[in-house]
């Protein structure tokens, strides 16, 4: 790969070992893509926050990094937590749990990442169309490819927050155009009735497209929270990082490979995602988490009722929307709900909550969790999720 004299320096070390590290990691990415050059980008989201899912190894690494005083050069952002500001899990888990938590967060804020703490970043600050990211939260990714017209790979944490260091990533895969464009025909043969379903046809995909680039036909006037559950789902099942939904097919997809999908395919893919059907501990909704609207909605549904004593009930989303949400937030906090920030169902830890069965509408919670989690699951569209939680 070819570089700058300056980003040539780096790699030398001239500007300290955390810079060389993150330049050594990006170099060797685009050596092994066949990138030509690095390229910069409009900003970079990291994954690999919660202590549940990370574990001890990387706490050091990040720590020898932080104490450099090496800063993010471009905006910078990351995914959820094992806890939350508000203290909502904070009984739940031992002291050493909660400082090691604490201290990976400290240490990305230390390293000017904002601790927005969600893996929905575009709710925050949205990203220009066809601006360069590298981002690692899969949902976001393919959200942000096929919905905002960004453009990013699916990076891991480390290049991602090697690219936040250097404030640049290896010219390939979904940076280049020609790799952006679709290889395959997905034709929706059913009316996609509600989330569920999106995130059950986005299973399906994930599944059977492999990295394929799809244009899916018969998407007819999706809402934005379908399209982002649509893209979680795509992205928890396969490698696929960027669709093209339309209600039409378009001319230059007519004679393209196809893949036909019917009802019985998803009803089988949504069937598939549950794993009981009994009375939930847990009802959560806000994977990937809530936009404003969401969260309206859930208000809406609410309004006037009382969660049953014996089940949790979950909105999560962002403290950016939570902000502008406080109407709706005492709506749902006074039928018993909880809006939550900085976590999820699925990175932190349910079972320490008495959690065994959890109701979602979200396919990518019901497809991780009975393994993440180690928890029964019911996936159901949010309407029904509100009426279990509640009482009649
Ligand atoms: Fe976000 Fe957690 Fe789902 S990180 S995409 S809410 S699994």
């Amino acid at each position: 790969m070819h570089l700058t004299a300056e980003e040539e320096k780096i790699y030398e070390g001239e500007q300290g070992w955390a810079y060389q590290t993150a330049m050594k990691i990006l170099v060797k990415l685009g050596d092994l893509f066949d990138a030509e050059k690095l390229i910069p980008i409009e900003s970079a989201h990291v994954s690999g926050v919660s202590y549940k899912t990370l574990g001890d190894a990387p706490i050091e690494f990040l720590e020898s990094l932080a104490e450099t005083g090496a800063k993010a050069k471009v905006a910078s952002t990351v995914n959820p937590s094992g806890l939350d500001y508000e203290g909502i899990m904070r009984s739940a888990v031992p002291e050493t749990v909660k400082e090691k938590q604490e201290k990976i967060v400290e240490l990305y804020k230390n390293m000017g990442l904002k601790p927005v703490l969600t893996c929905t970043p575009y709710y925050a600050s949205k990203p220009k169309q066809g601006s360069h990211l590298a981002w690692a939260e899969s949902s976001a990714v393919v959200y942000a490819n096929s919905v905002l017209g960004s453009w990013t790979n699916r990076e891991g944490g480390p290049s991602a927050l090697a690219s936040a260091l250097i404030g640049k990533t290896p010219n390939h895969g979904l940076h280049k155009p020609e790799n952006r464009e679709p290889n395959v025909l997905v034709k929706v043969e059913t009316d996609l009735k509600n989330e569920v379903w999106y995130g059950a046809l986005g299973i399906f995909l994930g599944k059977n497209l492999m990295d394929k680039v799809p244009v899916i036909e018969g998407l007819r006037y999706p809402k934005e929270a379908d399209l982002k559950q649509l893209s979680a789902a795509l992205a928890s099942s396969g490698m696929t990082s960027v669709f093209y939904p339309c209600s039409r097919c378009p001319k230059k997809a007519e004679n393209l490979e196809r893949l036909a999908v019917d009802g019985q395919i998803l009803k089988k893919a949504f069937e598939d995602l549950s794993t009981c059907s009994e009375e939930p501990d847990m009802v959560f909704v806000g994977c990937p988490h809530c936009s404003l609207n969401e969260v309206r909605n859930v208000a809406r549904l609410v309004q006037g009722r009382k969660v049953k004593e014996n089940v949790m009930f979950w909105v999560c989303s962002s403290r950016h929307v939570k902000a502008k949400a406080a109407r709706h937030i005492q709506t749902i906090e006074a039928a018993g709900g909880k809006v939550v920030s900085d976590i999820c169902a699925v990175v932190t830890w349910l079972k320490e909550l008495g959690v065994d069965t959890l109701m979602t509408n979200s396919a990518k919670t019901a497809f991780y969790a009975p393994t993440m989690n180690k928890v029964k699951v019911r996936l159901a569209t949010l309407k029904q999720c509100v009426e279990t939680a509640c009482h009649k």
